[in-house]
C-alpha cells in the first residue's frame, strides 16, 4: 500500500494518521472502538519504528441532529459539543488511544480550512448553484432533511415511515412521495418550499478520481465499490443546508451553511494545523504544508468504517484536489462489530459504551481481542464474550505473562535483581530476533491478526524452553545459582522481545513490563540487543484474568446504561445518506399535561400475533383491554416471533384515531422503544396490572 510514497532506503518516513470523527451527540461505544484500537495500533507501531508519525482526530461538532438535541435540553450547541468532547477525550485517554491532537469540526482552523476549500474550488467552477424543492417545517420555519419526516409509504402503506425509504416493505422514495407525511419536529405537515443551494460538482473530478482509485491506496473490496460507482455516474453533491443549523455559514451566502460532511474530513486538516501551533508541534518542528500541499511525500492514511466510504474515497479526495491539496495516500477502511454473532443490542446488554466497559473490564483485554481478530480488509468482527475470556485467559495471562512470573521471583530473590552477563542461548534468542521484521510487516499491513499469531507462537516457544529448563528444579540444586540465573535471564529476554512486540497493542502493560525490567520505552531498534547484567525491579503482576463475573456486570450494567433519550439519539447523526441508511427517531419537544392528558394508554393482552404477508416488517396483533378487542398493525416482526408474543401484557394507546391499510385496519398503537429493525422493546407492565387498566 502507497510503497511509492515511502523513502526507498528505509529512511524515517514523515506519517499523517486519522480515525473518523464521531459526532458530538452521542457516547462513545465498542463499535466505534474497533477503529480507535485499530488506527491507535497503527500510530503506535509506525512511532515505535522511529516514525515521524502523528494521529490526530476530532469531534464531529456540526449538523441538525446536535443543533436539535441541544435544543431539546435546553442548552447551546455549544455547551453541548463542549460537554461530549470532555466525555469523549476521557473515554479515549483511558483505553489509551494515543492522540497527538484531539480538537473539534466547530473550531477557528476548520472554518478557516472549510472556506479556502469552498473558495477555491469555486473560483475553479467546481461549485454550481441550483434552487431546489423541499419539505419545509411551517412550526419550527426550518427545512426537513429526509429523516425528520414520517408517514405511510407510497408502495405498501405501512405507517410510520421515514422520508427515504420504507423499513415494512424495503421501498425508497422522495419525501414527497409520502402518504400523510408528518415533521417529526413537530407534527405539523410538512410543506414544499423552494430554496438556492450550493453543489460541488464531482462529476470534474471523475479523471482524477479513477486515477487516484488506481493508485494502490484503496482496498481490493473498495476499489471494487468504487467502479460501480463510476459506472453509475458521479452525482453533483449538495454542500448547502437552509437556517437554522449548526455550522458554517458560507461565505458570500447569508443564512446558508456548508453541510456537515462538507466540513468534517477538513477538521482531519483542521486538527492537524491546531497540532502544529502547539508548544509540542512547534518543539517538533512540525509545518503544516509538508504534510498537505499539492505534492507532499508526507504519508496521509485515513482509517474509516466502509459506510462512510463514499465520502473519503470520493469527495474528500476531490475536495482537496480541487482546492490544490495533497490527495490521501490511503484509506483503510474496516468492517462493523457484532457482538455474540449480533448486531449490539440494548436488551441483551451488548451496546456497550466505553465507559461501562472501562468500570468493568480492563482496556487491554479489548486491545487485544480486536487486534487478534483485525485484518486488513473490510469484514465484519465479532465479540465472542466466552472467546474474549478463553483468549485473553489463555494467550496473556496465560502464556506472556506467566513467562516473567516465572522467571523474576528467581532473579529477585537469589540474585539481587541482577541478570545474567550472557544468554545461555544466544540461538534461541536470534531465532525470536529473525521473526521480528515479519512481524513488523504484519503490522504494517495491518495484518493485526498475523502479528498476534507469530507473537502467540513465539510465547508458546519460550513458555516450552522453561518448561525443559525447569528453573524450581535447578532452583533446588546445589552449585547451580549460574544456571538457574542463565535460564532466567533467557526467560526475561524472551520475555521483553514479546512485549515490545506486543506494545502497540498492549501499552498500558508494556509500560508496566518497561518499569519492572527498568527499561526506557521500547522501541524496534532496540529489541535485537539482549538485556544483561542489567537490575531489574521486583515483580508486580502485570495482568490479571479476566472474571466472567465481571463481564455479566458490565452486560447488566450497559442494559440500564442507555436512557430511553440515548437509545433514541442511537443512529441520529447525520446519515451516509449516499450509501447508507441510518435509522432516526423523532425527537419529543415540550408538551404540557393537558395534551399528555389526551393520550389514552391502557394495559393491552396480546391474544393472537401473526405475520402479515406482503409486510415483512409487521405484525397483525389482537389486543384484548379487558373485554374489547383491537385489532393492531405494528412494525416489530423483526425483533419478534408472534409465538413469543401471543399471551403477554403490554402497553397501547387505545385513542389513535383508526387508519385503513393495505391489509385493514389499525385500531390503535403498540408502544415500543428502539432504533427499529431487530432492536425494537415492547413494553410490559409490571406483576398485578390488568388488561384494560389505564395509564396514569
Ligand atoms: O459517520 C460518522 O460518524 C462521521 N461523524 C464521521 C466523520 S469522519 C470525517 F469525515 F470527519
Ligand atoms: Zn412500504
Amino acid at each position: 500500500m502507497s510503497q511509492f510514497l515511502k523513502p526507498a532506503d528505509g529512511g524515517r518516513r514523515d506519517i499523517l494518521i486519522t480515525s473518523a470523527l464521531p459526532y458530538a451527540n452521542g457516547p462513545i461505544h465498542i463499535g466505534h472502538l474497533v477503529e480507535y484500537i485499530q488506527t491507535d495500533i497503527f500510530a503506535r507501531f509506525q512511532k515505535m519504528r522511529g516514525h515521524n508519525c502523528w494521529y490526530v482526530c476530532a469531534d464531529d461538532a456540526h449538523g441538525t441532529p446536535i443543533m436539535l438535541k441541544a435544543r431539546a435540553e435546553g442548552i447551546s450547541p455549544e455547551q453541548l459539543i463542549a460537554r461530549v468532547a470532555d466525555e469523549h477525550i476521557a473515554d479515549f485517554a483511558d483505553f489509551r488511544i494515543s492522540f497527538d491532537q484531539y480538537h473539534s469540526t466547530h473550531s477557528d482552523e476548520n472554518r478557516h480550512f472549510a472556506t479556502l476549500i469552498y473558495q477555491r474550488n469555486r473560483d475553479q467552477g467546481h461549485i454550481a448553484k441550483r434552487t431546489i424543492a423541499q419539505a419545509y417545517d411551517p412550526v419550527e420555519q426550518m427545512f426537513l432533511p429526509d429523516r425528520f419526516i414520517k408517514g405511510e409509504c407510497p408502495k405498501c402503506g405501512a405507517p410510520d415511515q421515514y422520508g427515504d425509504n420504507c423499513e415494512a416493505c424495503g421501498a425508497s422514495y422522495s419525501p414527497s412521495e409520502l402518504k400523510n407525511p408528518r415533521s417529526v419536529i413537530s407534527g405539523c405537515v410538512p410543506e414544499q418550499r423552494e430554496s438556492d443551494h450550493y453543489f460541488f460538482k464531482l462529476d470534474d473530478f471523475q479523471a482524477m478520481l479513477k486515477e487516484w482509485t488506481r493508485g494502490g491506496g484503496l482496498q481490493a473490496q473498495v476499489a471494487n465499490k468504487l467502479d460501480e460507482w463510476f459506472e453509475a455516474g458521479l452525482q453533483e453533491w449538495d454542500i448547502s443546508r437552509d437556517a437554522p443549523y449548526f455550522g458554517f455559514e458560507i461565505p458570500d451566502h447569508p443564512g446558508k451553511f456548508f453541510y456537515v460532511w462538507l466540513d468534517a474530513p477538513i477538521g482531519y486538516m483542521a486538527s492537524f494545523q491546531h497540532l502544529c501551533d502547539s508548544p509540542e508541534g512547534q518543539r517538533a518542528g512540525l509545518d503544516f504544508d509538508r504534510f498537505w500541499s499539492a505534492g507532499s511525500r508526507a504519508e496521509l492514511y485515513h482509517f474509516i468504517g466502509k459506510d462512510i466510504i463514499y465520502f473519503h474515497a470520493l469527495f474528500w479526495p476531490a475536495m482537496l484536489h480541487g482546492a490544490g491539496f495533497r490527495t490521501p495516500s490511503a484509506v483503510f477502511a474496516h468492517g462493523f462489530l457484532t457482538v455474540d454473532g449480533q448486531k449490539m443490542s440494548k436488551s441483551r446488554g451488548t451496546f456497550i459504551k466505553a465507559r461501562t466497559y472501562l468500570d468493568h473490564l480492563d482496556p487491554e483485554y479489548l486491545r487485544y481481542y480486536f487486534a487478534a481478530k483485525l485484518g486488513p480488509g473490510v469484514d465484519d468482527i465479532d465479540l465472542s464474550l466466552d472467546d474474549f475470556q478463553a483468549r485473553v485467559n489463555a494467550d496473556l495471562v496465560g502464556k506472556v505473562v506467566n513467562i516473567a512470573s516465572r522467571c523474576a521471583g528467581f532473579i529477585t530473590k537469589r540474585f539481587g535483581g541482577r541478570l545474567a552477563a550472557e544468554l545461555p542461548e544466544p540461538a534461541l534468542f536470534a531465532e525470536f530476533v529473525s521473526a521480528s521484521e515479519s512481524i513488523a510487516s504484519a503490522y504494517e499491513q495491518r495484518a493485526y491478526s498475523r502479528a498476534v499469531r507469530e507473537i502467540m507462537a513465539l510465547a508458546d516457544r519460550a513458555n516450552q524452553y522453561i518448561d525443559e529448563q525447569a528453573p524450581w528444579v535447578v532452583a533446588k540444586q546445589q552449585g547451580e545459582d549460574a544456571k538457574l540465573q542463565a535460564i532466567c535471564t533467557q526467560g526475561l529476554n524472551l520475555f521483553r522481545l514479546l512485549i515490545g512486540w506486543l506494545r502497540p497493542i498492549l501499552p498500558g502493560t508494556a509500560e508496566a513490563a518497561e518499569q519492572f525490567l527498568r527499561l526506557s520505552p521500547l522501541t524496534w531498534g532496540v529489541l535485537a540487543e539482549p538485556l544483561l547484567d542489567h537490575e531489574i525491579a521486583k515483580f508486580q503482576p502485570l495482568m490479571t484474568r479476566v472474571d466472567a463475573k465481571r463481564i455479566a456486570a458490565m452486560l447488566e450494567a450497559s442494559k440500564q446504561d442507555l436512557s430511553v433519550a440515548e437509545a433514541t439519539q442511537i443512529g441520529l447523526e447525520e446519515s451516509a445518506a449516499a450509501t447508507t441508511h441510518l435509522l432516526k427517531d423523532p425527537i419529543a419537544e415540550e408538551i404540557d399535561f393537558d395534551t399528555f392528558a389526551k393520550v389514552d394508554l391502557r394495559i393491552a393482552r396480546i391474544t393472537k400475533a401473526a405475520p402479515v404477508p406482503g409486510a415483512d416488517k409487521l405484525l397483525q396483533l389482537e389486543l384484548d383491554l379487558g373485554g374489547e378487542t383491537r385489532n393492531v398493525f405494528a412494525g416489530v416482526s423483526k425483533a419478534y416471533d408472534p409465538a413469543d408474543l401471543a399471551g403477554r401484557l403490554t402497553v397501547m394507546v387505545a385513542n389513535l384515531a383508526p387508519r385503513t391499510m393495505r391489509f385493514g385496519v389499525s385500531e390503535g398503537m403498540l408502544l415500543a422503544a428502539g432504533p427499529g429493525g431487530k432492536e425494537l422493546y415492547i413494553l410490559s407492565p409490571d406483576h398485578g396490572a390488568e388488561p384494560g387498566m389505564r395509564i396514569k
